[in-house]
């Protein structure tokens, strides 16, 4: 086959010379732009198993990579004057300009002909005579430019300002050095990347670029104001910049999320950044780019394989790898474009923040990689949990926390979950044991489901409520079971259901009106919850004021009833929520319009429960953090000040839910999907916050509170099939500061030695 590759970065001459192994009568021209020895970049970094990859695919130019890699284990983050320092985290890296002559080499030797200094052209006329053309054209890829439609491109410019450094200062560990100037924060990303050299990576807010005047400087006067800045980093070293021909502030970039919805059109095919970018914080360009050309090699040249399935398959394999990727470097990039949340965090904190900043690293990864480093974050948690030192490493989720009087001995939470069994809004001997069993099972906090505060405010018939003597007497039973047999406190969480209510049992169908016996509904406006449901009444003020005192009765009677917490649910498209959200909220008076108007009447039921509520106990709000519908309804930048609305009317702790607003939303959900919520009101607004959603393992849990995402965890779902799920985590984890139940000690104390064994068998099998 005649081959055009276009580019002579790491995945132009990668699948070159990876195609040319395969078969040595391909006739390949790689044409790049620059002079060979006039490469721009610094150092890349790895991982063993790409290096495997390589090994696999080319021993020759895989075991001289190999044999210059400088390894480093260690990361350092310095901030405000503190360094700290961990582990385990093994890096290698090599010069890129090292890396593409070894690629070249290896390439001119396999008889690929390279035609340097030669700008590729982006009309596809003039490859004719070509069977195939790899655009290898990197990121800014001129041939994906000019099919832009074809591929389906989508690019995204991120908003910090970078610099892409060297330095002759050797960095032995993996440094971020964040540094305040008078306009913001200022860090660097370095390491180190052959004897004597490193990469020096500057990046910044736009505000505080423009702030320092970098927008206006030229390189050496860019440069100069770097080196001052990181002088003490630098050591006298000096700032190399290999881009001294563009203006000062070009030489500063946005980085450029690239996607792709197809990687080839006819026989032009896109490879590596051309294809996909990922985020120079995690530091895996190279590496996708590496693979994606021995993908596109083997399956080219596998027999048999008709071209446009082999191309398929190119595309479906490194497509997944690349979301991967891009994912966690998402999480990465937006944590450096949020930074300022984390600033006020002591170091310790701030240093396991970034860390774990991309989401694939954990708590437990952690403790691979540095047991006594993570031991230290534990000691910090638990001291500044317990406001004593503490010299017991005990995970996060056993720390306690305080709520105005009331004390949780742990962080873990049993979500409000409806179970629908009630009659007559009266919890009866299922919500006794499904209640008492899952604060046995060592939760710190266990929430109803919501609880109703009138007969027409209830969901579905079977749910419970608080309208009745009955129903405080019954729920009295339960919180009595609760505090006599376990360390958990209860929380009742109240709501009314609105344009959602007078629906079946969750098991008969979600949201599906009754067969018969359905109530009149009343929501902000009369928008139904979907075609199929009932069209509710706009309410009048004259029914906000019943609502408000049907609230605030219930709030009483949750005092009677012997309840640590309440919870007002404004979330999930119930009555509160449908007057904050504006998908459902089409009010033209004072309850209607802006955020603040749309507040006004589920600020005027809280201010009002918590007039009611006793001062030394705390209350909660359940919010929808965002509605899946973009600026047309709420969005998380809009969930920091609703979390700040209610804080100030008195609230202690910001349930972050999102979503089920509206009935047509489309979530992305995945692993914690709803955490980042929580982080954004928790670091932004200031206020204590519970994560929930699609939380399931204790690792989870542990890594979202020593990152300071969130101040407690809720888990439903799991806690339906497991109520025992706290309790088994301590087992788990060794930890016997919890409480077990009596009768149930012996079981405890055998699944803690069967976990330990297993888990001392499975290091031994990998040791
Ligand atoms: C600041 C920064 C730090 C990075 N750090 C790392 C890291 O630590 N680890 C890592 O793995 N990756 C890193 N990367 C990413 C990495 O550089 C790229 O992902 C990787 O180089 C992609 O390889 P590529 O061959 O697809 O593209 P490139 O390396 O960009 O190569 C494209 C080549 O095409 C040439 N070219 C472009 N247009 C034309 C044309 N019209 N005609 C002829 N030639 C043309 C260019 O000159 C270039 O040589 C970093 C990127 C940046 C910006
Ligand atoms: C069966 C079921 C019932 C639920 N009922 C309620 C409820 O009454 N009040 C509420 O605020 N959330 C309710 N939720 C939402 C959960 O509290 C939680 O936010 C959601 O399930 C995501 O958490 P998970 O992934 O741990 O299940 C319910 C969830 C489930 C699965």
């Amino acid at each position: 086959m005649r081959i055009a590759v276009l580019g002579g970065g790491p995945a132009g001459l990668y699948f070159a010379i990876s195609a040319k192994l395969r078969d040595a009568s391909h006739d390949i021209d790689l044409f790049e732009r620059n002079a060979a020895d006039s490469i721009f970049g610094w150092g890349v970094v790895f991982s063993d198993q790409t290096v495997d990859n390589l090994m696999a695919n080319d021993p020759v130019s895989g075991a001289v990579i190999r044999d210059e890699f400088a390894h480093w284990d260690d990361i350092e983050v310095h901030l405000r004057g503190e360094t700290i320092r961990s582990g385990g985290h093994g890096f290698i890296g090599i010069g890129r300009k090292r890396l593409l002559a070894i690629l070249q080499d290896r390439a001119r030797s396999l008889g690929v002909a390279l035609h340097f200094a030669h700008e590729a052209s982006s009309d596809l006329a003039a490859y004719e005579d070509y069977d195939l053309i790899i655009a290898a054209d990197g990121a800014n890829s001129v041939m994906r430019g000019a099919n832009a439609e074809a591929f389906g491109v989508d690019i995204q410019t991120r908003a910090n300002k970078f610099f892409w450094f060297g330095t002759d200062r050797v960095f032995e560990a993996f440094t971020f050095a964040f540094k305040e100037t008078e306009a913001g924060w200022v860090w660097a990303h370095a390491y180190r990347f052959d004897a004597g050299q490193s990469t020096f990576i500057v990046e910044m807010s736009e505000a505080t670029w423009v702030g320092l005047g970098l927008h206006r400087m030229s390189q050496p006067e860019a440069i100069a104001l770097c080196e001052l800045i990181f002088a003490g980093h630098l050591g006298g070293a000096r700032l190399l910049s290999n881009a001294l021909h563009l203006p000062g502030p070009q030489a500063w970039l946005n980085f450029r999320r690239v996607l792709c919805e197809r990687w080839h059109h006819g026989k032009l095919i896109l490879i590596g950044d051309a294809a996909h970018t990922a985020h120079f914080s995690i530091g895996s360009g190279t590496k996708l780019a590496l693979e994606d050309a021995i993908k596109l090699a083997e399956v080219l040249h596998r027999p048999g394989l008709p071209r446009e399935e082999a191309l398929a398959e190119y595309q479906d394999e490194r497509s997944v790898e690349v979301l991967k990727l891009q994912n966690s470097a998402r999480n990465s990039t937006e944590w450096f474009e949020t930074l300022d949340r984390y600033l006020h965090f002591e170091p310790i904190q701030f240093a396991y923040s970034l860390l774990t900043r991309s989401q694939r690293v954990s708590h437990e990864n952690l403790r691979l990689r540095d047991p006594q480093w993570l031991g230290r974050v534990e000691r910090w948690f638990q001291s500044r949990a317990r406001g004593r030192p503490a010299n017991d490493a005990a995970p996060p989720m056993f720390a306690p926390f305080k709520l105005r009087a009331l004390d949780l001995a742990n962080r873990v939470v049993v979500s409000p979950m409806a179970t629908y069994s009630a009659v007559d809004g009266t919890p009866n001997d299922f919500h006794l044991v499904h209640y008492g069993t899952r604060a046995q099972g060592g939760a710190g906090l266990v929430y109803t489901e919501m609880t109703c505060v009138s007969p027409e405010g209830r969901i579905t018939p079977g749910c419970t409520g608080m309208y009745a003597p009955e129903h405080v007497a019954a729920w009295r039973r339960i919180t009595d079971f609760v505090h006599a047999n376990s360390a958990a406190k209860i929380c009742l969480q109240l709501g009314h259901s609105g344009a959602k209510g007078s629906t079946r049992v969750g098991w008969e169908g979600y949201d599906v009106p009754l067969e018969s016996g359905n109530w009149p509904l009343m929501a902000a406006s009369d928008v139904p919850w979907s075609a199929a449901n009932q069209k509710p009444q706009p309410m009048t003020r004259g029914q906000m004021d019943a609502v408000r005192d049907a609230f605030v009765a219930a709030t009483r009677m949750g005092i009677d009833a012997g309840f640590d917490m309440v919870e007002l649910h404004v979330a999930h498209g119930y009555l509160l929520s449908s007057f904050i959200t504006p998908l459902q909220n089409r009010r033209g008076d004072e309850y209607g319009g802006a955020l603040e108007n749309r507040l006004r009447f589920p600020l005027e039921v809280f201010a009002a429960m918590r007039a009611a509520w006793p001062a030394d106990k705390p209350m909660s709000v359940r919010i929808s953090a965002n509605d899946w519908a973009g600026e047309a309804g709420v969005t998380p930048d809009e969930a920091v000040e609703i979390a700040r609305a209610f804080t100030a009317a008195g609230a202690d702790l910001i349930d972050v839910s999102a979503g089920q607003t509206w009935a047509d939303a489309q979530p992305v959900y995945g692993r914690m999907f709803q955490t980042p919520f929580a982080d954004k009101v928790r670091n932004e607004a200031c206020v204590p916050t519970m994560a929930v959603g699609n939380i399931y393992e204790p690792d989870h849990v542990n890594s979202i509170l020593a990152a300071g995402r969130a101040d407690l965890v809720a888990l439903a779902r799991p806690h339906l099939i497991d109520p025992m799920w706290a309790l088994r985590a301590a087992a788990a984890h060794d930890h016997r500061d919890i409480f077990v139940p009596p009768p149930y000690l012996a079981g405890q104390a055998q699944l803690a030695r069967n976990l330990k064994r297993a888990a001392e068998q499975d290091a031994a099998l990998k040791a």
